[in-house]
């Protein structure tokens, strides 16, 4: 008998074709208080599930007999309780790698948009303020020939660096639970303390994992050691940050501005108070969100689950220690 998938995001017809070709597929666009309750059906069942961003714990798996494989469309895995799923039993993978060259592309652009102002000033130029020469009080920071901090050098911080060292011709500081030697070698991205790091760079990019261990890693006491005249960038996971600290150092001129692609609360409500400053440029959460960097994370994470379910140990395999 065809083991049984559920595909719980919209993906492409090639990769549901995909799986098709060796499993029974249940597919679900996405999940919301419609599908919810029809999804926990077929969960019963299922021994596979393909999606991102669902919260997958204890609780969920209880409602899941037959699991044998959990398939992450996205690098980033807390959204899965990994302790819960290896007393399962139950393998667990993600996508890294496919997407590197396109988040760092994100955060490059994050860092020119409110370095320059861009978003701002298309703005002000579609409300037709431009009318005469640009004034002082308009003008952008350099980019090029800064020093760029990147907190959590990995395979997305390491084409960061490279953007940045061959193309802005900036210095790279970096900091990390481990030495990242290719970053080093090619970069020259020069390992320092987290407090090297932010009282040195221009830009402090942030681009941990989120862990217990990271969770608001970036707080009170790291904004007051930035620069007044540095910009801060978060493209990893909105609880990486203490909300509250980035508010009071952009109100209090602690840093010069932030560019977001990610918030504590996806989507971030309408009135929450990082949308109101001029100084911070906000994406919804699209590091990765290109046609082709999307697509290629689906087809790794659809041969994760089929090479989990024929017994083999799929390429991108989750260990505890990860
Ligand atoms: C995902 C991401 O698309 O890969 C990740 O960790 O954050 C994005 O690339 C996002 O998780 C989708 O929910």
């Amino acid at each position: 008998m065809k083991p049984k998938i559920i595909i719980y995001k919209k993906v492409d017809k090639e990769v549901i074709d995909f799986i098709q070709q060796t499993s029974e597929v249940v597919y679900f666009e996405k999940l919301d208080e419609n599908t919810y309750p029809t999804f926990l059906q077929e969960l019963k069942s299922a021994n596979g599930i393909i999606g991102s961003g669902l919260k997958i714990d204890k609780e969920l798996l209880d409602k899941a007999p037959q699991l044998k494989i959990v398939s992450n469309i996205s690098v980033g895995y807390d959204n899965l309780d990994l302790e819960a799923l290896a007393t399962r039993g139950i393998l667990a993978t993600n996508t890294p790698g496919v997407l590197n060259e396109t988040v760092a592309d994100t955060i490059i652009g994050l860092i020119l948009a409110v370095a320059r102002r861009i978003p701002e000033l298309d703005h002000w130029v579609k409300d037709g303020q431009w009318q005469t020469n640009l004034e002082e009080q308009w003008f952008g920071v350099d980019v090029h020939h800064k020093t760029l901090g990147i907190i959590g050098m990995g395979g997305i911080g390491s084409v960061v660096a490279k953007r940045a060292r061959f193309g802005f011709d900036m210095e790279i500081l970096y900091h990390n639970r481990s030495r990242y030697k290719e970053a080093e070698d090619q970069y020259h991205a020069a390992y320092c303390s987290m407090e090297d790091l932010l009282r040195k760079s221009d830009f402090v990019c942030l681009m941990t994992p989120l862990t217990p261990e990271t969770e608001k890693l970036m707080g009170k006491r790291e904004f007051e050691l930035m620069k007044r005249s540095a910009i801060f960038i978060n493209a990893s996971r909105g609880k990486t940050v203490d909300e509250e600290a980035l508010i009071h150092a952009l109100k209090t001129d602690e840093i010069l501005g932030a560019g977001l692609d990610v918030f504590i609360t996806e989507p971030i409500p309408s009135n929450h108070p990082l949308l109101l400053m001029e100084n911070v440029v906000t994406t919804p959460h699209i590091g990765s969100a290109t046609y082709e960097t999307r697509l290629e994370m689906a087809m790794l994470a659809a041969a994760n689950l089929v090479s989990g379910l024929k017994g083999e140990t799929p390429v991108n395999l989750i260990g505890l220690g990860n």
